[in-house]
């Protein structure tokens, strides 16, 4: 394989001018500097909710953020018991509606402690918080908007798992879907960011939702495992790994009812295809934000770029190039690019995988050595198939191929059986109609990056491994938290 040369001097600018993951320009930092003083406030700030385990910020081993209480099994039952006995199915849907209307105005007013929340318990950049406050938002006004139209019946309880990456987002979406749909809610957040879900909890009792409909239960597998195996769950919505999936579904066969839903969303061994027609400088600042933004921890994250061996080296000289742009460090700093990976288990196995694989590496940068780093890395692959799995982190795998060889290689990225993003670089029109066609992928982004789906008008969620469906964000979704109501017969 013809691969880049890295004595090659690599250029530092695209376009014109240095730019960074989300292709920031100075008007754009002004802006948002202006935005970040009230953030400022919460620089020092000690969330406790609760005597017990310590929250610790990813990028500053140092900076404790909080403590939470973890759920007790006794917690569990009661929650259950009082979430059954909350009255909330018999709200008016109008009624639950403008109660995460007025969540979402409530977020909005407290916008500035989540982006404190999000850097300091989540490791997020300051990009990255702004895009996932504004989500968290869009959920709220969306489902209330779709949950006019419902006519069918709540289920129940139901069980909410979120993720640590998403921590406020997919927290909120899930929340928000289930209890418009009337049905009280249990959550448990990932226990790497208890904090933020229990300011949105907070928030979301402050706009109306009664104590009892929506509650939080703080911990990890135990308690997640008492949560899936109780008989008196209605359904569970989840979003994390396909390994957790597979124990949640295996936990409600044996205990819940057998017609109680599970939403899943888990991962992907996303691709991107380049060919020698797409424009190189977008591919550059596109593969970037696919593979790097967020540290490469998003489920939608670009995991193997597939480059048309004409144009190979060129886009892999211009790849590492601006890829030595990037700062790494402490997301508080407006100038960071790339935060923390989210915890030392997280980046041990990261660091685990590219070891096993160091013959491989085209391109690694440096990681600060305060807090959990791993630096983003390319490494050369011949396929999908030499990817065991989906590793959640910043390391971009890169394959070429000629140009007929192009329907070998969208076989491959089929057979790997999961099916949530894919991204395509071609000005070839007929191309993207057969690709777009062809691929197995929930999500399919067409000379752009492949991350950051837009609730409304991107509905988001993959096929096979990578999810049940139906897709958040989407007009499908509230429908699987609801059940058939009874219909009166008449004559
Ligand atoms: N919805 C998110 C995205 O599109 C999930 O990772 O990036």
């Amino acid at each position: 394989q013809n691969l880049p040369n890295p004595a090659i001097p690599a250029p530092a600018e695209i376009f014109g001018k240095r730019i960074n993951s989300r292709g920031l320009d100075l008007s754009d930092s002004v802006a948002l500097g202006v935005v970040a003083e009230g953030r400022e406030d919460f620089r020092d700030h000690r969330w406790e909710f609760g005597p017990g385990t310590a929250v610790i910020n990813p990028a500053n081993h140092d900076d404790a953020v909080g403590t939470v209480a973890e759920a007790t099994k006794a917690e569990v039952d009661q929650a259950f018991a009082s979430a059954s006995a909350s009255g909330w199915g018999r709200y008016p849907v109008g009624e639950r509606a403008d109660i995460l209307r007025r969540a979402a105005d409530l977020y909005e007013a407290n916008q500035a402690e989540f982006f404190a929340l999000l850097a300091r318990e989540a490791g997020k950049t300051w990009g990255d918080a702004v895009a996932e406050l504004r989500e968290a938002v869009d959920f709220l006004r969306y489902y209330a908007e779709q949950a006019e139209g419902l006519i069918d019946a709540p289920r129940g309880p139901f069980v909410c798992i979120s993720p640590w990456n998403f921590p406020l987002a997919i927290f909120t979406g899930q929340v928000a879907a289930a209890l418009v749909a009337g049905n009280p809610v249990l959550a448990k957040p990932a226990p790497q960011t208890p904090l933020t879900a229990a300011r949105a909890v907070a928030l979301l009792h402050e706009a109306g939702v009664p104590t009892d409909a929506l509650q939080l239960l703080i911990g990890g597998q135990f308690v997640g495992g008492l949560l899936t195996s109780s008989t008196a769950l209605a359904g569970v919505a989840f979003t994390g790994s396909l390994k957790t999936a597979r124990a949640i579904e295996k936990a409600m066969a044996a205990n819940a009812s057998p017609h109680a839903p599970l939403i899943a969303e888990t991962g992907g061994l996303n691709a991107m295809v380049v060919d020698s027609t797409a424009l190189t400088e977008q591919v550059v600042r596109d593969v970037l934000a696919s593979a790097f933004q967020s540290a490469g921890q998003r489920c939608s994250a670009l995991r193997i770029l597939y480059v048309q061996e004409d144009v190979a080296e060129h886009t892999l000289h211009m790849l590492k190039g601006a890829m030595d742009e990037l700062r790494l460090g402490d997301p508080w700093d407006l100038s960071t690019d790339i935060g923390p990976i989210i915890d030392g288990a997280a980046r041990d196995k990261i660091a685990a995988y590219v070891a096993e694989r160091q013959d491989r590496v085209v391109h690694q940068l440096q990681a600060p050595e305060q807090g959990t780093f791993f630096p983003p890395t390319v490494l050369r692959v011949s396929g999908i198939e030499d990817m065991p799995e989906e590793i959640f982190g910043p390391v971009l795998h890169v394959a070429t191929f000629h140009g007929e060889e192009i329907d070998k290689v969208i076989a491959a990225i089929n057979s790997s059986n999961y099916g949530l993003t894919f991204g395509m670089h071609t000005r070839i029109a007929s191309r993207v109609r057969r690709l777009a066609r062809q691929v197995h992928a929930g999500n399919i982004y067409v000379n752009r990056n492949q991350i950051g789906a837009v609730v409304g008008s991107q509905p988001f969620g993959g096929e096979g491994l990578s999810g049940t469906g139906p897709k958040a964000g989407g007009p499908h979704y509230l429908s699987r938290f609801t059940q058939a109501g009874s219909a009166l017969q008449t004559g």
